[in-house]
């Protein structure tokens, strides 16, 4: 699980800490961090989304390199991408939770550029979270590397101390480190972190290219466009008809008016989604579906995932859709985070919102505020920390109601 986001000079979050790391991690433990479900919230133009951009940034450095990372889609490049008139290197650091729930730790990458606006790996740093006999909490190295060369933890090693780390070095700066030394076998730590933040997944609605028709064949997840709804299908039936009957009938129930939802075949043999209707006579196939509809759809199917993301990050989930549906849509979020059917693994959801209903849903330590200050730049602050929200909520106020009387955001 994301604990926590930190983002120096990156666009409009100067410095910016969303969640638990570094020493608030030490401090506090991971419970003062991120939760299962978390809504950003605030007025336009504060960083939610470039809170978003920031993790699927630093995941896209760990694929691709930085250069490609920095002008991927509409970032335009590095020096576009860094905070205006800062000059420092940029930074990014998160804390994760590892996938087996056996150790917290905390990755920093720092990027510098050159004069010709190109972008390289300054440090990386990667340090375990351990806890001793007394209950006191520190940071141990795992990875640490200063342009290129550091040490590296012994493969297995608990050792607190320096002699446990071996000397390590990368020579390409265009990429970071942990890509290279999250592949090694004997780095367990290192693999999952590199592992969990590669599998993070970022989806922006497109109503056309979830309706243009894909060629044929079985994919295993919704792609970040949500261009391959049949091809998930495809994939889900043929690994396990029958649990796919099962999950479309599931779908069907939160879906209103559009009856069940079925699959048959083109002459082709390509999987077709069939949405009945009500009366079963006048079927539609995805090209012809409204495009909240699809949206919904889409949704539901990435919440019904078997082998889910780590982490699946929304920008308004809520926009398109008709207000009774976002209430069922929060439900969905929180099962799928928390993982309640068959006992389930759950995964995480990160969301930005401007919908009451979808605040309604949630506990206060489950809200980010964004807000921008009169430098121009994004500070973030969690809801629950504010004695006056948590006293309130304690005493049966909705988040929204909250919201709406200004107690949320400051003026
Ligand atoms: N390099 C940069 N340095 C500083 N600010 C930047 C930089 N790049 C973009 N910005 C500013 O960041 C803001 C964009 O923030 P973002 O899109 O994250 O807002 P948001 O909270 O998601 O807003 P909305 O609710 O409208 O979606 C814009 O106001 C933009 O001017
Ligand atoms: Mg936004």
């Amino acid at each position: 699980m994301l604990i926590g986001l930190r983002a120096k000079n990156f666009g409009i979050l100067g410095d910016v800490t969303v969640g638990a790391v570094d020493d608030v991690l030490v401090d506090r433990g991971p419970e003062a961090g991120l939760t299962p479900v978390t809504a950003l919230i605030g007025r336009n133009s504060t960083g939610k989304s470039t809170v978003l951009d920031a993790l699927s940034f630093l995941a896209d450095c760990l694929r691709d390199g930085v250069s490609s990372a920095s002008s991927a889609g509409r970032r335009g490049g590095f020096t576009e991408l860094r905070t205006f008139g800062a000059c420092g290197p940029m930074e990014l650091e998160v804390a994760l939770d590892a996938p087996d729930r056996s150790c917290v730790l905390d990755y920093t990458l720092r990027l510098a550029c050159d004069g010709h606006g190109r972008p390289a790996v300054e440090s990386e740093l990667v340090r375990r979270l351990v806890t001793d006999g007394e209950g006191k909490r520190s940071f141990q190295d795992v990875l640490r590397l200063e342009n290129g060369q550091g040490r590296i933890m012994v493969s297995g090693s608990s050792a607190p101390d320096a002699s446990a780390l071996l000397p390590a070095g990368v020579a390409d700066l265009r990429k970071p480190g942990l890509s290279a030394y999250g592949t090694l076998t004997g780095q367990p730590q290192l693999r999952a972190l590199l592992g969990t933040m590669t599998r993070w997944y970022f989806y922006r609605f497109d109503a056309e290219a979830a309706r243009t028709a894909h060629a044929g064949g079985g994919h295993r997840h919704v792609s970040p466009t949500g261009d391959n709804l049949a091809n998930v299908v495809q994939y889900l039936e043929e690994e396990s008809p029958h649990e796919l009957q099962v999950l479309l009938q599931r779908i069907s129930a939160r879906m209103p008016g559009l009856g069940l939802v079925t699959t048959s075949r083109s002459p082709d043999g390509k999987v077709l989604l069939r949405f009945n209707g009500t009366d079963g006579a006048h079927p539609v196939y995805l090209d012809r579906l409204s495009d909240g509809t699809l949206k919904l759809f889409t949704y539901l199917l990435l919440m019904e995932d078997p082998t889910p993301r780590p982490l699946v990050c929304l920008e308004e989930p809520e926009s398109g859709l008709y207000h009774d549906m976002v209430e069922p849509l929060a439900a969905e979020f929180r099962r799928h985070a928390t993982g309640t059917r068959d006992g389930e693994e759950g995964a995480q959801v990160l969301f930005t919102t401007h919908h009451p209903y979808l605040l309604d849903s949630l506990r206060p330590e489950e809200v980010w505020l964004l807000e921008r200050g009169p430098d121009g730049l994004a500070s973030a602050r969690r809801a629950g920390d504010d004695p006056v929200v948590a006293g309130m909520t304690a005493q049966g106020i909705g988040l929204a109601a909250l919201w709406y009387g200004s107690y949320l955001d400051r003026d």
